[in-house]
């Protein structure tokens, strides 16, 4: 049987506006492909500008300078940091220190408090204690710290830190990735995780002094000090946390040096003070 004109015309349309639009669709998901791979290729190229510059930031680092020692200078003092938060995570493609300016997000999106995640506490604590006068006097006999997740690490008395944030980060990247920093050029491990606990490293006529706005007991640091025997190693144990008390299991003492809640830079201030007091250091 033969089929009307009509009807053969119109399925003969009805195919060429499927084919059309086949085409079209398939135009169209090519055109997205390559959209996409466009947006794909300029976001992997920001990244991989972030992970330079990351590396960088490290790369910069390969070893770092020391200042002249004055070691072996008399009766000395011993620094812990406690709870210091030096924490690394895979952000994006790269491994970053983690803190509350630069990574809310990923902060948040993993479920944890920004607040927390204060790595310039410590910056700023360890550049206070190594530009003190004690240290360039030879009195600062150790420093160590500690993070919030318990790593151990030591940082040589001599070592000259780097002074901005950005290099300071890449610095402890290194270290807990690497687990050593070296001095530029030589095999002087200048930073290096240890062994945890750090009471084994500790000189057996110490006192192990931590400090806490919550301690009870209120003392001048001044007359404190004055009043330590000089053949006893001071230990003290600092927070580099933003909130919340260190661990006092391994201490002897545990005082305040203030009605007013301090921030750690300035708390070592008062510390390195008085021991320059104390041993007549100009
Ligand atoms: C930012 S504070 C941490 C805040 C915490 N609420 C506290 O007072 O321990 C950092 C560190 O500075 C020291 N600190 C601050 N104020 C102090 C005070 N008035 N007396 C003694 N140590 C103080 C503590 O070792 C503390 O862990």
């Amino acid at each position: 049987m033969v089929r009307p004109y009509k009807v053969k015309g119109f399925k003969r349309k009805k195919r060429e506006e499927e084919e059309y639009y086949e085409e079209k669709e398939v135009k169209e998901e090519e055109n997205e492909r390559e959209k996409t791979a466009a947006e794909v290729e300029e976001a992997e190229g920001e990244e991989e500008e972030d992970e330079r510059r990351a590396e960088e930031a490290v790369d910069e680092l390969p070893g770092i300078p020391v200042v002249p020692s004055n070691a072996n200078a008399g009766a000395g003092v011993i620094i812990i940091l406690e709870r210091a938060s030096l924490e690394v995570a895979k952000v994006g493609k790269t491994y970053q220190l983690l803190n509350s300016d630069d990574h809310v997000n990923f902060l948040l999106k993993h479920g944890k408090d920004p607040k927390n995640y204060r790595p310039d506490i410590a910056f700023q604590a360890i550049l206070m204690i190594l530009d003190s006068r004690l240290n360039k006097a030879g009195r600062l006999k150790a420093l160590y710290v500690k993070t919030e997740k318990g790593v151990l690490f030591e940082i040589k008395p001599y070592v000259r830190m780097p002074r901005t944030f950005k290099r300071f980060s890449g610095l402890i990247l290194q270290l807990l990735q690497k687990l050593t920093v070296n001095a530029s050029g030589k095999r002087d491990k200048l930073l290096r995780v240890i062994k945890n606990p750090v009471t084994q490293y500790l000189p057996l006529n110490s006192r192990r002094i931590g400090l806490s706005h919550s301690a009870e007991r209120m003392v001048k640091i001044q007359d404190y000090v004055n009043a330590a025997n000089n053949d006893v190693n001071l230990v003290f144990v600092v927070g580099a946390m933003a909130h919340g008390k260190i661990n006092t299991e391994y201490t002897d003492d545990f005082i305040s040096v203030s009605g007013y809640q301090l921030s750690a830079a300035y708390c070592l201030g008062m510390i390195c003070n008085a021991l320059e007091q104390k041993w007549n250091i100009l």
